[in-house]
This record gives C-alpha cells, sequence and structure tokens, in this order.
C-alpha cells in the first residue's frame, strides 16, 4: 500500500516536527490539537521553522509554500478518517493513548496503519487498544525532530511483517535513518540513553564534579552535541523521571532508577529549560547558569 495522506496526532514539540517532516517528504499531512490555541501555537512553529530555512538557503520560498501547502490543521479527530498512516504524539500517559486509538479504530478504515511516538510505553499495550494489532507500529522520533536523523521503528510479535518494512521505508522517506526495534521498554536509544543520563545525576550527587565540568566533560571529551545535564534540561526532568519509572519497573535494574536529586527537582517543578530552571537557570536563555544544587 503506498501511503499518500498521513494523520498526525498532537501539535506540540514532537507532533509539530512529525507533521513538518512529513509535508516536507512530500506526503498530504494533518495534524490534529485538542483546541485551536494550541493548533495555532504549533502551526506557527512549523511557520517560523520553515521561514528560518528559506533564510538559511536551505529551502525556497516556494518550497516553504508547497510544503506549508500540504500541511493542514484541524481540532476534529474525525477529519483523520481517510489517511493512510496516523502517528501519535499525545501525551505520554497509557490510558490517554489508548483512548485515542481505540477511537481512531473506530473512524479509520482497516487498511489505515496506526503509529505511537511513545518513548517509553509498550507498544503492544497501545495496540491492543484496537483490532489492528497487525497494522500497528512505534515510531520514535527525536528532538528537535527536523533536526536529528534518526527514527526507531518498533515492531510487536503481532506487527504484520510487510506493515513494518513499509513503515521503516516511510521513516527512510522522511529522510531518517530507520532503525529496526523490537518492542522492549525504551527501544534502542533510551535503552542506552536513560541510564547514561541518571548515572551523569549520580556522578553530581555524589561530587564527582560541577554542572559545567560533567557537560564539558562528556562535550569536549567525548565530542557529544550538549553535555548529558543540558540534555536532560532539554528532554525534561519531568519526561526523564517518567520515562526512568517505566523502564526502572519493566526491568527492575539500578541503573534504570531515578536519583533521588531528579525526584527532588521534578518535585520542585525545576523540569528544564521549559520551566526556566532546571541544571541550569534560563532567565537569559541565550546565556544559561548553572545552579547552585
Ligand atoms: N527546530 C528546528 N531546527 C533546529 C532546532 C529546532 N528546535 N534547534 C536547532 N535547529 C537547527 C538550527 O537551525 C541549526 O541548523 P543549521 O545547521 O542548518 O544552521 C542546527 O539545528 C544546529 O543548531 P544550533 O547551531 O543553534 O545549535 P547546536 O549546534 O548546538 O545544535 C542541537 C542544536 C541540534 C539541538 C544539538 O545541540 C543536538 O544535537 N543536541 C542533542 C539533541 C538530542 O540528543 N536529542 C535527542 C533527545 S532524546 C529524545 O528526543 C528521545 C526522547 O524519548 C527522550
Amino acid at each position: 500500500m503506498a501511503i499518500e495522506k498521513v494523520g498526525v496526532v498532537g501539535c506540540g514539540l514532537m507532533g509539530a516536527g512529525i507533521a513538518q517532516v512529513s509535508a516536507a517528504a512530500g506526503f498530504s499531512t494533518i495534524v490534529r490539537e485538542v483546541g485551536p490555541e494550541l493548533l495555532d501555537k504549533g502551526i506557527k512553529g512549523i511557520e517560523k521553522n520553515l521561514a528560518r530555512l528559506v533564510e538559511k538557503g536551505t529551502i525556497t520560498d516556494v518550497a516553504k509554500g508547497e510544503v506549508r501547502g500540504r500541511l493542514r490543521g484541524t481540532t476534529v479527530i474525525e477529519d483523520l478518517k481517510d489517511c493512510d498512516l496516523v502517528i501519535e504524539a499525545i501525551i505520554e500517559q497509557l490510558p490517554a493513548k489508548r483512548d485515542l486509538f481505540a477511537t481512531l479504530d473506530r473512524i479509520c478504515p482497516e487498511k489505515t496503519i496506526f503509529a505511537s511516538n511513545t518513548s517509553s510505553l509498550t507498544i503492544t499495550e497501545l495496540a491492543t487498544a484496537t483490532k489492528r494489532p497487525q497494522r500497528f507500529v512505534g515510531l520514535h522520533f527525536f528532538n528537535p525532530v527536523p533536526v536529528m536523523k534518526l527514527v526507531e521503528v518498533v515492531r510487536t510479535i503481532a506487527t504484520d511483517a510487510t506493515v513494518y518494512d513499509e513503515m521503516v521505508a516511510f521513516g527512510t522517506k522522511l529522510g531518517k535513518t530507520a532503525v529496526r526495534a523490537n518492542d522492549s521498554t525504551g527501544f534502542i536509544v533510551n535503552r542506552l540513553l536513560v541510564p547514561y543520563l541518571l548515572d551523569a545525576i549520580r556522578a553530581l550527587e555524589e561530587g564527582v564534579g560541577s554542572i559545567e565540568d560533567i557537560d564539558n566533560s562528556m562535550k569536549l571529551g567525548c565530542g557529544y552535541p550538549m553535555g548529558p545535564l543540558t540534555l536532560l534540561d532539554f528532554v525534561g526532568l519531568d519526561t526523564t523521571y517518567y520515562i526512568s519509572q517505566i523502564m526502572f519497573d519493566e526491568f527492575k535494574e539500578r541503573r534504570f532508577a531515578a536519583p533521588p536529586l531528579l525526584k527532588r527537582m521534578v518535585l520542585a517543578g525545576w523540569n528544564g529549560r521549559k520551566a526556566g530552571r532546571g541544571f541550569y537557570d534560563y532567565s537569559d536563555p541565550q546565556k544559561p547558569v548553572a545552579q547552585k544544587l
């Protein structure tokens, strides 16, 4: 089956990014948000990104218009009824995602493939909210979606092999390197990334080094684009805490357990860049200052 029309549910950071790369890759794309304000915010973000690409000379003004022309926003879930593929990128909560997929299952024809951008929930558990687990995969993108070159394509034991290959081909058409992963909690990236990020917090807790020195060590010593504590602020401390709890619950291994400092920072609302403070203070977003913790 050729994918022509793509639906994206959720126009937050991840959903907007997915909608942008889908429209840019030539797919007719419809993105749904719950209310007009959130939808407007998401679409404006995409338009800003496209305008920046024109300014840099990466795309022409004509191409920008074509991408925008392939993208439509809606607040009505039924508008996704004629999509060949629907990608879910809503809040990372199992009941909300299962409810959404049950609704989509009623609205969309049998041929429609469903995908979730979840970073930590079990794809199998989402797929069983529908009557089409054989047409259900994980498509896990990375923030910022237009920049990061990877998508994890996740299969469950029930995923049809042809559907899976089609989704790998779809990820490649988006300009990403599509890696194949099984439905193991955290897939490949978070299986490796989460213990690393948590270890950076443990190193800080144990006084191995300061916030800046831990970050500079991994940035300059290992060539990572961001140090781990900066990356934690970028991903969100609440998000990382949530993922670590799910991974710990699954594997019962200390490497996935949230360090006390992470829990306390989340309780205090210091959730990182989006909250204005995490390991760094973002009062001046151009010049983050390491916190005294
Ligand atoms: N949207 C679109 N483009 C963006 C962007 C955004 N939000 N942020 C940066 N860019 C673009 C810039 O325009 C620039 O493009 P250019 O090279 O064509 O001029 C390019 O990205 C580089 O940006 P900057 O020069 O401003 O800054 P950096 O060189 O520091 O790059 C970064 C920024 C790409 C975010 C880089 O620091 C990076 O790769 N950081 C690591 C990000 C990462 O690890 N993400 C994965 C997080 S884990 C995850 O998402 C999974 C989840 O399950 C937890």
